[in-house]
């Protein structure tokens, strides 16, 4: 049975590793239902009972749609991200009371049963990738579907360049090691934070067509080398884990998408969202303060 509250000790890893896993954070069932939606989505190539067909998806049948993402190992369900049922799952009593926890009890942007979806918007910039703060729901569904072995040295940590408070990644499959679930570097968001213009956005430069040599993030040098000390002195967590369980991240935490290179072959269905305070638009404005934690209840 799963506790009905953080416990000191969870609050307290959060705080040093900047990630937490909770078992069970949804029923089974939602999650069974979750994934029954997806399979509406897939590739036709694709088949739910024949795991020899779950491999990369080949170009022809890929779709850059930002509401509905199929390229390579990515599979990703946007538009289903501000339905109700998938709102009720997200932001249930029990995983909002957690987030209530980190951030403060009725402080939270509430979200927006049939509002627009992450990707309603098209990319951030040409080319570019979709900014999940541009959502009046949840990032939605997301896929990592099996790809051939890789080696260690192809992990390469991101920070996310959007504004948000509190990242959640929740299992609605069992995800064994080394199955595309979520990677993190524990501790790096301490390292991360205080590099950053502001505390909560990475720097922006805007696209304009006559004006193309510069567009999308820009990242300052202290961040990048940072970057590769991390990488070389911090060894990455595989947040794997059973149907329901769930990763709460800091925003400023370094992480990527892992490869699926598990076997048996199984794919990684998973939940992906943010928490964002209302009070986010007066936070992002400032830099880095020299408590991290200021904007939290966990001081
Ligand atoms: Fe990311």
């Amino acid at each position: 049975m799963t506790k009905a509250v953080l416990t000191p000790d969870e609050i307290n890893f959060f705080k040093s590793e900047g990630y937490l896993i909770r078992k069970g954070a949804l029923p089974q069932s939602d999650c069974k239902t979750a994934v029954d939606r997806m399979w509406e989505s897939s590739p036709d190539f694709l088949k739910r009972d024949d795991p020899s067909t779950w491999r990369p998806i080949p170009a022809d049948e890929g779709s850059d749609d930002p509401l509905l993402t199929k390229r390579d190992t990515r599979w990703q369900y946007r538009s289903v991200g501000t339905e109700k049922w998938l709102l009720d799952l997200a932001y249930s009593q029990k995983i909002v009371g957690w987030a209530e926890q980190l951030l403060g009890k009725d402080t939270l942007r509430i979200p927006e049963p049939g509002g627009k979806p992450m990707g309603s918007w098209g990319p951030a910039w040409p080319g570019g990738p979709v900014d999940p703060q541009m959502t009046e729901g949840v990032r939605g569904i997301y896929a990592t579907l099996p790809s051939e072995a890789t080696d260690p040295l192809d992990d390469h940590l991101h920070t996310d360049g959007h504004p948000f408070h509190l990242g959640v990644v929740c299992l609605l499959e069992d995800n064994p090691p080394n199955g595309g679930g979520f990677k993190v570097w524990p501790g790096s968001h301490r390292r991360f934070y205080p590099l950053f213009p502001m505390q909560y956005d990475q720097t922006r430069v805007p696209f304009y067509e006559h004006l193309p040599s510069h567009k999308g993030i820009i990242h300052p040098q202290e961040y990048l080398d940072e970057i590769q000390r991390v990488e070389a002195d911090t060894q990455p967590v595989d947040c794997h884990g059973e149907a329901g369980d769930l990763v709460f991240w800091h925003h400023r935490m370094g992480h990527m998408a892992g490869y699926n290179t598990a076997e048996p072959k199984t794919i990684r269905q998973a939940l992906l969202y943010d928490f964002c305070k209302v009070s986010l638009d007066e936070e992002r404005l400032e830099g880095p303060q020299p408590d991290m934690w200021r904007d939290w209840a966990i001081r």
